[in-house]
């Protein structure tokens, strides 16, 4: 089998996440640490009841020192580089309801710098453009306006910069090198950056001179750059940061790598149409479902590996029972391709005409997210 890949400027392969949390170092979150982050939360949420966020780091602790009184904060963010896909929200999604069920502060980084660096044909002014797109994307889950601060890279550089060089003087090139898998023919701008990006991860306690634990939630590929800053911090007098990190929403055509923009067809973005939408599911989303109707009546379908199905367990279906009984009828033949699709399609045009909607008012409200200095 192919080896998988999985870093931040690269996600390929069948993902094996148990060799993941192997690799990288990072806890499963097992059912009692579960159990009592819910309950300490009031709440429970089907992302991480269903082991999408599958890892953590020091969440025991975090909760801890919540216990204690020492509430955290929330950081996490999004480098533009081009329209937001499904996938793309997912870390916002979770981020969004632990703002809203501890009542916390949320920093998200625009880093509108990375991925001009990083990708040959961004330009700055285009990674702009997008960038405006996707607050939109993001004020529209519904942050809170009084405790959610955008952080822009370019923009926010007098205050940032600063603390990056504090970060930067404790990496070595060749623990960059080895982090990311660059070399010595990529550019500085790039070997630099991932000091940019533990900065929020300390930026609200230098703000308020006050100690705050923090934490992030990812998507796993992200990994390699908090693993460095979780190094670095203690040596600059702040806590690691906790995190949480999800899986990836697999693309249209099945179970490689993640939902990418890179391939039109192997992704939904959040301004598709309702057509749109009907077309890429209809004719894309991989099928578990038997050659012809006769066979999935008497074996049945795989939704295990549907699309479909998977899109429905990731994001759309929220209640347990309700996935439950689609997940049984499909696997017993009772209930055709054709028709789980039709659910996903339904679904997701519902979660989209809706997103649609807050997006227009959302465009409006983008300087009150914008942290003031
Ligand atoms: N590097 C991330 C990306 O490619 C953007 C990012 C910045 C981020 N800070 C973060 C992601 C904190 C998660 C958490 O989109």
């Amino acid at each position: 089998m192919e080896k998988s890949v999985v870093n931040p400027w690269e996600v390929s392969g069948v993902i094996d996440y148990d060799r993941v949390v192997r690799e990288f170092g990072v806890q499963k979150i097992e059912d009692t640490l579960l159990k009592r982050f819910e309950k300490i939360a009031g709440e429970s949420h089907f992302m991480l009841r269903r082991g999408i966020y599958f890892a953590h780091r020091d969440l025991s602790w975090l909760l801890d020192q919540y216990e204690k009184g020492n509430k955290f904060f929330l950081y996490t963010g999004r480098a533009p580089s081009g329209p937001m896909h499904l996938g793309h929200l997912m870390p916002f999604v979770i981020t969004r309801w632990i703002q809203k069920v501890f009542d916390v502060d949320v920093w998200i980084q625009f880093p509108d710098e990375e991925k001009f660096l990083t990708k040959n044909d961004l330009t700055l002014e285009k990674t702009r453009e997008y960038m405006k797109e996707n607050m939109i994307d993001i004020i529209a889950l519904g942050f809170d306006p009084k405790k959610t601060h955008f952080l822009i890279d370019t923009q926010h550089a007098n205050l940032m910069y600063k603390e990056a060089c504090k970060v930067a003087k404790k990496i070595t090139f060749s623990m960059v090198k080895s982090s990311f898998g660059i070399d010595e023919s990529s550019n500085i701008g790039w070997i630099f950056y991932t000091s940019m990006q533990a900065v929020p991860a300390f930026l609200p306690s230098v703000l308020k001179n006050k100690k705050m634990p923090c934490l992030i939630p990812h998507a796993i590929d992200q990994d390699p750059h908090f693993r460095l800053t979780r190094d670095i911090l203690p040596k600059l007098g702040y806590s690691k940061p906790a995190s949480i990190q999800c899986t990836f929403l697999p693309p249209l055509q099945g179970a490689e790598g993640k939902m990418s923009s890179s391939k039109e067809s192997g992704a939904i973005f959040t301004t598709d149409s309702q057509k749109e939408v009907e077309t890429k599911i209809r004719k894309y989303a991989f099928s578990g479902g038997r050659d012809t109707l006769e066979e999935h009546r008497r074996h049945g379908g795989n939704p295990d590996v549907d699309i479909s199905y998977q899109y429905l367990k990731y994001f759309f279906e929220s209640d347990d029972s309700e996935l439950g009984k689609i997940h049984r009828k499909y696997k017993s033949g009772e209930m055709t391709s054709g028709e789980l699709k039709q659910i996903a399609i339904d679904k997701i045009n519902g979660f989209l005409k809706e997103h649609q909607k807050r997006r227009k008012t959302a465009e409006k409200q983008i300087e009150k997210f914008i942290y003031k200095v």
